[in-house]
């Protein structure tokens, strides 16, 4: 008998890791992978782009009324071995990261028009099972029965690091201040918003990986998996 196909919902602050456990996870369970950060991030990227938002203003009402004209796509590159995120045909993987659009996509993500677009296309995603999805709200808006649902938490100065080493590994020039001062920021936007704020849903698992190895917290992850397929 094959195994059942099931939702993987895993939340969490900015920075814990969610990304790469769920890669993995996808990548053994042969799932597909969804980061619904990247959408974010890229209607962030498209309302920088049309000058809707900058550091100084943001004219909401124009995002909202050009949002029909942002299209999203996930394409698997199979070098990277995980998918990449389309801005209207374009590929916008590398750009979305940067710091500019991280001091921006908390404010973007606050829009409820903004959110109801990507939750119902990322409802639309999942219609199959077989997926893991990580974000803020997956466990608590977009899938409440998921299946699985884990909550990623570590300490602000853990994420401020590991977010740091890989802005440099890829040779941007950021300073740590910088960063641990976004991730606070983000974590006080995403938690105290209006709509669908990042919160643990009550049947979630939590995980808090400051101090733990990948391979342990993937293992017992896998043990939690294992139960419910
Ligand atoms: O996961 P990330 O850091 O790339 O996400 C970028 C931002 O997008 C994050 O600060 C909040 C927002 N976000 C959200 O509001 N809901 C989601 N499901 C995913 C991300």
């Amino acid at each position: 008998m094959s195994n059942k196909k099931i939702i993987i919902a895993i939340d969490g602050f900015s920075s814990t890791g969610k990304s790469t456990i769920a890669k993995q996870l996808a990548k053994h369970l042969n799932y597909i992978y969804v980061d619904t950060g990247a959408m974010y991030r890229a209607v962030t990227l498209f309302a920088m782009k049309n000058n809707y938002i900058n550091n100084q203003s943001f004219n909401q009402e124009k995002l909202i009324s050009n949002l029909n004209s942002v299209q999203l796509n996930f394409k698997f590159n199979a070098n990277l071995g995980f998918a990449e995120m389309f801005l209207n045909g374009e590929n916008v993987e590398k750009e979305i990261r940067t710091i500019e659009v991280s001091k921006l996509v908390s404010k973007v993500s606050a829009i409820s028009e903004v959110r109801k677009k990507l939750v119902s296309e990322q409802q639309e995603m999942g219609k199959e099972k077989g997926i893991v999805m990580d974000g803020r709200d997956i466990g608590t808006v977009v899938f409440p029965d998921a299946e699985l649902k884990l909550f990623m938490t570590a300490s602000a100065d853990k994420r401020a690091k590991r977010r740091y080493k890989e802005l440099i590994d890829r040779g941007d020039k950021v300073n740590y201040e910088e960063i641990l001062h976004n991730v606070q920021e983000r974590d006080h936007i995403d938690s105290t918003r209006t709509d669908s704020p990042l919160t643990k849903a009550n049947d979630a698992v939590e995980f808090d990986n400051s101090d733990m190895g990948l391979e342990e917290q993937f293992e017992r992850i896998i043990r939690l998996v294992n139960d419910h397929i």
